[in-house]
């Protein structure tokens, strides 16, 4: 996979968290009711909390991170998520009603990832991405002309209301991720009938239901 290439830095003080920014979405795609779901790359677990807190879950929220100090981070705050240490490929789990995956995808390799993550969703369940794509063609930069301004726009508005910690510092990050075409391309191979969404601040939604009968 190709470096992601470095993008124009705004000052620290108007630095913002972008992977949060499209959590409300997020939890819209939820079906009404869900016995069971899964984050996976939870990192702390804020998403996974509040798949917990939103009540659509009857049975267990369970958030798994192959980072050992995000889960330590992570668990200490309970919340009455069953969390987990390993690695999303490796780990015997279960299917869900609901897996989420935000800004972990481009942790692993597209295809195997988009393979794993669908093989975790039970008949019927809902899998919602919310990922990071590299910028790459015309089209891409097009976006930034209004991403560009609409970051700097959302980092003021936010340090003018005490700031927002932009990156936790022990969070692991990789610095590459696939383009968008290359995302569409796994999907429709591997969820027919996905919907991925290009979105503002360098970030992609697919949206995969899968078939009542697997
Ligand atoms: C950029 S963080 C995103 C964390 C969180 N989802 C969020 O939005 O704040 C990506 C996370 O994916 C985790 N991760 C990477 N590869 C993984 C794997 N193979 N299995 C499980 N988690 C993985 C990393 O440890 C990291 O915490």
């Amino acid at each position: 996979m190709r470096e992601k290439p470095r993008k124009l830095q705004l000052p620290e003080k108007l630095r913002w968290n972008h992977n949060a920014w499209y959590r409300r979405w997020l939890l819209r795609q939820l079906p009404s009711r869900a016995r069971s779901a899964l984050d996976v790359g939870c990192g702390l677990g804020e998403l996974a909390r509040e798949l917990k807190a939103t009540g659509v879950v009857t049975g267990e929220v369970t958030a798994i991170d192959a980072s050992a100090r995000m889960i330590e981070r992570a668990s200490a705050t309970g919340a009455g998520v069953r969390w987990i240490h390993g690695d999303v490929f490796t780990h015997d789990l279960g299917r869900y009603d609901v897996v989420t995956a935000e800004a972990s995808l481009h942790h692993l390799p597209l295809r195997e990832g988009l393979t794993r993550l669908a093989g975790l969703v039970g008949p019927g369940g809902t899998l919602v991405v919310v990922g990071l794509y590299m910028t790459a063609t015309p089209a891409d930069r097009a976006m930034e002309v209004v991403t560009l301004p609409a970051n700097a726009l959302v980092g003021l508005a936010k340090a003018l209301r005490g700031g927002e910690q932009p990156h936790d510092p022990e969070m692991p990050v990789v610095m590459h991720a696939p383009t968008l075409a290359e995302i569409r391309a796994a999907a429709r191979e591997i969820l027919p009938g996905a919907r991925v969404r290009r979105r503002l601040f360098w970030r992609y939604s697919m949206v995969w239901h899968a078939p009542q009968v697997l």
